[in-house]
């Protein structure tokens, strides 16, 4: 059980493992985690883990490139259609602009469940799979993006990148996103170019450890745009530490400082995709009135948590004395839940300067998994803005995962890796009409047609609104946890 719990764990953070494969067996898995572990605490005392003192954003370079003002006329198309799709059999390496390989794919067929559609897109990724000895599609590599994102201009400009706000409701409310990424710069490409709009903030978080190239590629892309910059502490993400929430944290106060006067923030990993067009995220976070939307539930089970590494420290050796003895600031009550949430500005403000929050984030430091229980207690908490005490497992809205072993209404179509499902384009007819923002996870390398589909269904919401109705019959819909 708590075997499995691990294995859960770990994949919900996109993850920074470093171990080799095939580790699942017993044994191993626990030397990886010990090893994992005792290196965090290990680097805990070397560096300097936290680092509040953040630095001025620095400027960006003006250009005439920079992003163009909100035209008071808010057109309802975007001016640059989709995004380039690429062409069809281009080898990516030799035409980096069409880097994007365009697979021949009837999408409306896809997403009215078609299954002679289907299937006939599964055989052709399975031919392409062959193809490599890693039985993986060729993708294209982070130095081909670092390339082709060096000039802007042309980067812009093939991706067809918005560059007018569409609609004045959107205008009004400002997003911002966090983008903690550590691989693949080509599917993080395409999730920024799905999500990115002029007026909103975006935030990327490439992990300290990640190689040069892909450092590179996400810089590029941030360079180009006003409204994006990469956060100005990169932690070294380690599993299970507390790099991964200081990660979040610190670009939570590079975005309070930002002069975008965003009204939620959402983070979201590399391998997450929107299923909502911005329209109708801003619709669904404004139904939240002012509520936070974030995973929390009981877990007693992982109690054992908040003792066990930090007994390294103390000399407990039990839950409840290091509850009882040490309790958490406010004496929270600690739930667990997940890293991806929606979090009004309120709540971010509280979370960064609030006393009690700020004793709260030193306190769950030396804990296991501390991001899993940190957003999720703070919820639930009265104090927070936005908290709310009642809500339930189910109420969440930000990340469509379906776990192994957990029931859904429709079983994972794709695969399962680390427990979690990776979508192939069978499960796009269903994913498609989850109440969720985005959907967690893809693999480009694994199913490109995924990305593809869900992307050129955005690109047509986004230009023709009513299309939404199509897929959900109330929009946003009006009895949710939040209505209450
Ligand atoms: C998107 O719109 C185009 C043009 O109208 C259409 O051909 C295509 O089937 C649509 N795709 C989806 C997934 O709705
Ligand atoms: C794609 O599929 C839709 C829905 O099944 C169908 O109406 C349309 O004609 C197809 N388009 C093409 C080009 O085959
Ligand atoms: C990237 O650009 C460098 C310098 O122009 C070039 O040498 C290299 O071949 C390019 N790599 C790819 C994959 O495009
Ligand atoms: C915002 O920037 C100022 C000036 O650099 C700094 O003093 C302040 O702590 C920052 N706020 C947050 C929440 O990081
Ligand atoms: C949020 O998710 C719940 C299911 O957990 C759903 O009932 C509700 O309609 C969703 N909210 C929105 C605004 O889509
Ligand atoms: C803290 O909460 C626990 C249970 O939620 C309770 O048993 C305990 O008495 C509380 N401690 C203080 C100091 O309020
Ligand atoms: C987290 O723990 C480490 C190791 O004890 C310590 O150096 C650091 O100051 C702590 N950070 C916070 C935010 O409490
Ligand atoms: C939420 O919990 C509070 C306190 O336990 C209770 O008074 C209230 O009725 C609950 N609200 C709902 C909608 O369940």
């Amino acid at each position: 059980m708590k075997h499995q719990n691990n294995i859960k764990k770990m994949d919900k953070r996109c993850l920074f493992r470093r171990s080799p494969r095939g580790v699942m067996i017993w044994g191993a898995w626990l030397t990886v985690t010990f090893v994992l572990t005792s290196s965090y605490f290990m680097a805990d005392k070397t560096s300097k883990l936290h680092r509040y003192t953040l630095e001025k954003i620095p400027l960006r370079k003006q250009s005439e490139e920079a992003v163009t003002r909100a035209s008071p006329q808010y057109p309802l198309t975007d001016p640059h259609g989709p995004p380039s799709a690429g062409t069809q059999g281009t080898k990516v390496e030799s035409r980096p602009e069409f880097y994007n390989r365009y697979w021949p794919v009837n999408c409306s067929a896809v997403f009215e469940e078609d299954v002679q559609e289907i299937a006939r897109v599964d055989a052709m990724l399975k031919k392409e799979r062959q193809k490599s000895k890693k039985g993986e599609i060729d993708i294209a590599s982070d130095t081909l993006v670092a390339n082709f994102t060096q000039n802007c201009e042309n980067y812009r400009t093939i991706r067809g990148f918005p560059t007018k706000v569409l609609s004045k409701e959107e205008e009004e409310f400002p997003l911002a996103f966090i983008i903690l990424t550590h691989k693949n710069a080509a599917q993080v490409e395409l999730l920024f170019r799905a999500i990115y709009q002029p007026h909103n903030v975006y935030a990327f978080h490439p992990d300290g450890n990640s190689p040069p190239e892909f450092q590179r590629a996400i810089r590029n892309m941030a360079s180009c745009f006003d409204n994006v910059f990469v956060c100005s502490k990169l932690e070294k993400v380690q599993y299970a530490g507390f790099t991964r929430l200081l990660a979040d944290i610190n670009c939570m106060h590079d975005l309070v400082n930002h002069s975008v006067q965003w009204k939620y923030v959402i983070n979201q990993c590399g391998e997450a995709f929107p299923l909502k067009t911005n329209l109708e995220m801003v619709k669904m976070i404004k139904a939240y009135h002012g509520r936070v939307d974030a995973e929390s539930y009981d877990a007693p089970h992982k109690l054992s948590r908040f003792h066990k590494l930090s007994s390294r420290y103390t000399s407990f050796t039990k839950t409840e004395d290091r509850l009882n003895r040490y309790p958490p600031p406010g004496n929270i009550t600690l739930h667990s839940g997940n890293a991806y949430n929606t979090l009004s500005r309120e709540f971010v403000d509280y979370v960064l300067t609030d006393k009690e929050a700020v004793q709260f984030l030193s306190w769950i430091n030396m804990t296991h998994s501390p991001d899993e229980h940190f957003w999720a207690s703070l919820r639930r908490y009265h104090n927070a803005p936005g908290s709310y005490p009642n809500i339930t497992h189910k109420d969440i809205n930000t990340s469509f995962v379906k776990w192994g072993g957990e029931k859904a209404s429709k079983e994972c179509v794709g695969k399962y890796v680390r427990g979690i499902c990776v979508i192939s384009t069978g499960y796009l007819p269903y994913v498609s009409r989850v109440p969720n923002l985005f959907v967690n996870k893809i693999h480009y390398s694994y199913d490109p047609v995924t990305l593809q589909c869900m992307q050129e269904l955005l690109t047509n919401r986004t230009r023709n609104p009513q299309l939404t109705l199509q897929y959900y019959k109330e929009f946003p819909p009006k009895r949710a946890w939040y209505w209450y």
